[in-house]
């Protein structure tokens, strides 16, 4: 059996879904501060938090659970900026609960949603699982806290975990049933898509004076299916004995915020209303992922390895959901 934490969210729910099709049985544990229930589909759920280690160990002995892919975490860069306290207490700590948890209940394998924002401005055009780690937001610096949790209960205690450092996750599922539902929503596509559907009345450019080439950030944007398959190949590997890893996830192309907005209206075919406003604190100029390593050992390959594919299965859920899951 396998635990997802925060498998209520969009990252967790699509990768339980895929988890589920493929025949693996699991359980949710989500505390819904940020999930929907709509999202887990027939999995098992429990209700709870991080920092209830109890109902942890009795949830991983109700069901025998073996292996947990984590995702529950706040992933606000701008919020994470002002709001430090929130960001340390719930994904370090939290963290170390989980963890805590499983060293008590001899659950050795954890598959964990870390990210490209633990490298912060490397500088580099392509950035590999060697390059310097120096977040440029608290909300980077946790999940580079939680990779050294993991590293640290690895040596003590024999915990095998696979780090999964993801670029810019977008898109949905082709069902069109789950997708990207965030309350205050802050990720480029989905609000571009509210712009869209006149939930918004404009997208604000945050900045276009970065060292770029045409001066918006640059993002490298990986498909949530292609995500949820590399957690389970990662799975998979602790599985059959591998060691403990890291792995960057991202198609390799880095596109800056007003080609995502050219390619968004070239797939819906209408202009997005747009401006440019000042810079949001924390955002590194360029995140371009080498997934190199991925690919050789665990034999990933992304299907969805164009930006017009991953805006065309965002369009998807976006159009059909103005209001996401509240949609009727
Ligand atoms: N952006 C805008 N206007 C907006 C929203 C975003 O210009 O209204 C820009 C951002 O400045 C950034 C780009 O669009 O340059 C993408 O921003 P997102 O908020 O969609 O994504 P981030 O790159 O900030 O962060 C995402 C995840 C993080 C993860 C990070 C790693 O949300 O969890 O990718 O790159 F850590």
């Amino acid at each position: 059996m396998i635990l997802v934490t925060g498998g209520a969210g969009y990252i967790g729910s699509h990768t339980v879904k895929e988890l589920r099709s493929r025949g693996y049985d699991v359980v949710v544990y989500d505390n819904l501060s940020t999930g929907h229930i709509e999202a887990v589909g027939d999995a098992v759920f429990v209700k709870g938090d991080l920092f209830d280690v109890e109902l942890l160990k009795d949830t991983f002995k109700k069901y025998g659970v073996d292996s947990v892919i984590h995702f529950a975490a706040y992933s606000l860069v701008g919020e994470s900026m002002t709001n430090p306290i929130k960001y340390y207490k719930n994904n370090v700590s939290g963290t170390l609960c989980l963890l805590e948890a499983m060293v008590s209940c001899d659950v050795k394998y954890l598959v964990f949603s870390s990210s490209a924002a633990t490298y912060g401005d490397t500088g580099e055009d392509i950035i590999t699982e060697n390059s310097p780690q120096n977040p440029t937001s608290v909300y980077g610096m946790t999940k580079l806290m939680m990779e050294r949790l993991m590293s640290d209960f690895d040596k003590a205690y024999g915990l095998k975990y696979v780090a999964l450092r993801y670029f810019n996750a977008a898109g949905a599922d082709e069902s069109g049933l789950i997708g990207e539902d965030h309350n205050p929503e802050s990720h480029l596509i989905p609000i571009i898509m509210q712009v869209l559907n006149g939930k918004r009345g404009k997208l604000g450019i945050f900045g276009d004076n970065y060292p770029t080439f045409d001066g918006t950030c640059v993002r490298d944007y990986v498909h949530i299916m292609d995500l949820a398959d590399a957690h389970i190949k990662a799975l998979e590997s602790l599985r059959a004995g591998a060691n403990s890893n890291y792995y960057n996830l991202g198609n390799g192309n880095g596109f800056s915020v007003r080609q995502v907005i050219e390619t968004v209206e070239k797939v819906v075919g209408r202009k997005v209303n747009c401006e440019v406003v000042p810079r949001r604190a924390g955002d590194p100029a360029v995140l371009v992922a080498s997934s190199d390593k991925i690919k050789r050992e665990l034999g990933w390959n992304p299907v969805y390895n164009s930006l017009e594919k991953i805006v065309a299965s965002a369009w998807k859920w976006h159009s059909t959901h103005p209001d996401g899951y509240k949609t009727k």
